[in-house]
């Protein structure tokens, strides 16, 4: 039988080249090596974003970025993950055999309220919500980010709790996907995140996409002088997009000397805005037709329905409410 390959992403922002080579690019390769169900996490994102309009667009927007960079929905089922009611319903089976220690050990909550994020009850008990859309549909494989594996880990003891408290092999055991990827450098060489305002957007274009890559944080060597490419935000992000051979030249003209970052910007700058124009031209195809896209994820939340309530049917008959 094929793996059900599962992963979700939340519509939080505009998404970027972290996002995508962390996360989205594994996402649409994995979509021929199994059953791929992809959702965009809004219940999630209302974690952070708490603005309707803004909301649905950013929503929306993640749907036609997926498609526009690749996925298909002959090959992969694409949902919103609000379009499926049942996962609040597991998340709340899953919360009462799970332990509040369990919890307070997020890394990512720690981090979000050390960034400021107010600690609403919502984003402790996110983990919860997480396992709950694993566990819904009985995943395989769970393709993320390193920074997600640690809520891929505590969805394995969510499933063993409940599997062990009520005696019954309701729900599979998943297994996190990590891709090569580990992190992708933000414009000021912190990881690149939504929530540090240091993303190149994967759709910018233009003097916007010129600007923020001349942007780029760089230290005061004089242009004469030889450069370490492996300390360069600019070189790290060149690997993502160059072959061995580009790669290769770039670290020379860095090692040589006489060879500026303003240069360097332009190079990278190229690499991405040609790297990314057939989805951007696919991307803006797609956001005419906003019927379609809804009509897609109409066609998903159905499929993916139908699986998440076999499998809250089973988890309610093994606690007792049904
Ligand atoms: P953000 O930090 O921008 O809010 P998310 O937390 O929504 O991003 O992450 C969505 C996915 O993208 C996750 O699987 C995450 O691991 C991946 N990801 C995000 N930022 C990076 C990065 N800088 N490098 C590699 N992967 C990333
Ligand atoms: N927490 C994930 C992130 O920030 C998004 C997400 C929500 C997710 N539910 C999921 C990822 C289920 C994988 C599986 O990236």
């Amino acid at each position: 039988m094929q793996k059900r390959i599962l992963s979700g992403i939340q519509p939080s922002g505009k998404l970027h080249i972290g996002n995508y080579f962390g996360a989205i690019k594994q996402h649409i390769a994995l979509q021929d090596q199994g059953e791929g169900f992809y959702f965009i996490a809004n219940y999630h994102a209302l974690t952070t974003v708490q603005d309707a309009e803004l909301l649905r667009n950013l929503t929306l927007d993640v749907a036609i970025d997926y498609l526009a960079l690749g996925l298909s929905p002959e090959k992969a089922t694409l949902f919103r993950q609000s379009d499926v009611p049942e996962v609040t319903e597991l998340a709340w089976l899953l919360a009462t055999v799970t332990g509040m220690g369990l919890l307070e050990r997020a890394h990512s909550y720690k981090d979000k309220i050390a960034k400021g994020i107010a600690a609403k009850v919502g984003l402790f008990t996110y983990p919860v919500l997480m396992a709950a859309d694993i566990l819904i549909y009985q995943s395989d494989l769970v393709p993320v980010g390193a920074d997600q594996v640690q809520h891929i880990e505590m969805t394995q003891d969510m499933a063993g709790y409940f599997n062990t408290t009520f005696g019954k092999e309701v729900f599979k055991r998943p297994e996190a996907k990590l891709n090569s990827t580990a992190k992708v450098p933000g414009l000021d060489g912190q990881k690149m995140s939504k929530s540090y305002n240091n993303t190149i957007e994967i759709f910018a274009e233009g003097n916007a996409l010129k600007k923020v890559i001349m942007g780029i944080v760089t230290d005061s060597t004089p242009v004469e002088a030889p450069k370490d490419p492996d300390n360069s935000i600019i070189f790290q992000l060149y690997t993502l997009f160059a072959d061995e051979k580009e790669k290769e030249e770039m670290r020379e003209k860095f090692l040589a000397g006489g060879y500026g970052y303003g240069e360097a910007k332009k190079t990278l700058l190229k690499q991405i805005d040609d790297y990314f124009a057939p989805a951007r031209s696919k991307r803006k195809e797609l956001a005419k037709d906003r019927a379609y896209v809804e009509e897609i994820l109409q066609k998903g939340a159905i499929k993916a329905r139908e699986e998440a309530s076999k499998t809250l049917k089973a988890a309610r008959k093994a606690c007792g409410i049904d």
